[in-house]
């Protein structure tokens, strides 16, 4: 009888989570991007240039930020080209600065940005690169940089771009971790370390700035086609390859219209493809609830998913194990 009375108990709870689920999904409002402006770092290559071709076909002026003066050109140009093909009447303008570089220079920047565009309804924080290789092979001027451009240069801009906010009494606030920022993976210790650290950075600010009717969004791609994805397949340790091959290689323009559309949505997570559900599902943890459908996939496959966890683990320390066997062998023969 009391077993009989937990199951239907259990079942009424599933339908109203159901219930509130498909409501969720049905009536959350997606904000529009229609003459507002949005900042993109790293807004010259690869995820970040997808986001800036997205935002200013919905209508948006777009300020993009990077180095190199003649990729920020050529991105520019090609930008202003899909904002007149979509029929959009958003402006487009580049600033080349380092990201990590001199707080007062940021902020200049992001004054500037606001003189010419108007204030900042959306930043993007997508400026970033990694390096694989194993731990102690990484120097500590590599560390460094790691963690400056990864982190801190999201730090640094956001902070700018918040106190803009907090006086709009609106705004989005994107910050681009990686499926790497969830889970160690072999010889991303230290990329793994700034993009973790980005979260714990985002979880924490999304409760001070709530109140001010400003969202935040933290982007997890997995493997993604660009050119900054190619530069680190360049050092990549076999292991690295092996492991983190297993979730696909996605487009850098699926990866850029998700985050988009999350981030307009106010969800916290933005992934792509089922690994990168099991996994913000499963690091859920103490971060937002944002929207009834996360929260019941985290109530209710966080058991499964650990479980599938440890066949993904099991493999990868298989993996290691192997290529390190390999390793030994070829050293013997010599
Ligand atoms: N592609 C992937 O597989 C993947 C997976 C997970 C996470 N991510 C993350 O997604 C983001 C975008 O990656 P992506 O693959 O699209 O990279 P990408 O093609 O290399 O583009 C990186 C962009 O960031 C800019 N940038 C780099 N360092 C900068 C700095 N110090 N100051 C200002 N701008 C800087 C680059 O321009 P300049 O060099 O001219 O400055 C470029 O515009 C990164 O944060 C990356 O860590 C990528």
């Amino acid at each position: 009888m009391e077993l009989c009375c937990l199951v239907e108990y259990l079942a009424i709870f599933m339908g109203i989570g159901l219930l509130g689920a498909a409501v969720s999904i049905f009536t959350k409002k997606k904000r529009d991007l229609n003459g507002k402006h949005v900042l993109i770092t790293g807004g010259s290559s690869g995820i970040g240039l997808g986001v800036a071709h997205d935002v200013a076909r919905r209508g948006a002026s777009v300020t993009l930020v990077a180095r190199n003066v003649a990729n920020l050109e050529k991105a520019l140009e090609d930008v202003r080209s899909t904002a007149s093909k979509a029929g959009a009447g958003g402006k487009v303008q580049t600033f080349s600065a380092d990201i990590s570089g001199d707080p007062e220079k940021i902020a200049s920047l992001v004054k500037d940005a606001e003189s010419s565009q108007g204030p900042i309804y959306m930043l993007v924080n997508c400026a970033g690169f990694s390096r694989a290789m194993k731990f102690e092979d990484i120097s500590p001027q590599l560390a460094k940089q790691m963690m400056d451009v990864n982190f801190m240069g999201s730090v640094i801009i956001t902070q700018e771009v918040v106190r803009s906010m907090k006086q709009q009494q609106e705004g989005i606030i994107v910050f681009t971790s990686s499926l790497g920022g969830l889970l160690g993976i072999y010889g991303f210790t230290l990329y793994t370390a700034a993009k973790g650290a980005l979260v714990k950075l985002a979880e924490a600010l999304c409760q001070e700035v709530k109140p001010y009717n400003i969202t935040v969004t933290v982007c997890y791609p997995p493997d993604t086609d660009t050119p900054g994805f190619e530069e680190e397949n360049k050092t990549k340790p076999v292991e690295t390859k092996l492991i983190s091959e297993s979730a696909g290689l996605f487009k850098a323009d699926e990866v850029a219209h998700k985050l988009v559309e999350d981030a307009l949505r106010g969800s916290f997570c933005s992934t792509t493809g089922f690994e990168g559900f099991m996994l913000t599902t499963l690091c859920a943890g103490m971060g937002p609830i944002t929207d009834a459908a996360s929260f019941l996939a985290q109530v209710f496959l966080t058991g499964l998913f650990r479980s599938i966890s440890a066949f993904y683990l099991w493999s990868f320390d298989r993996i290691v194990y192997q290529e390190h066997q390999k390793r030994l062998a070829s050293k013997k023969s010599e």
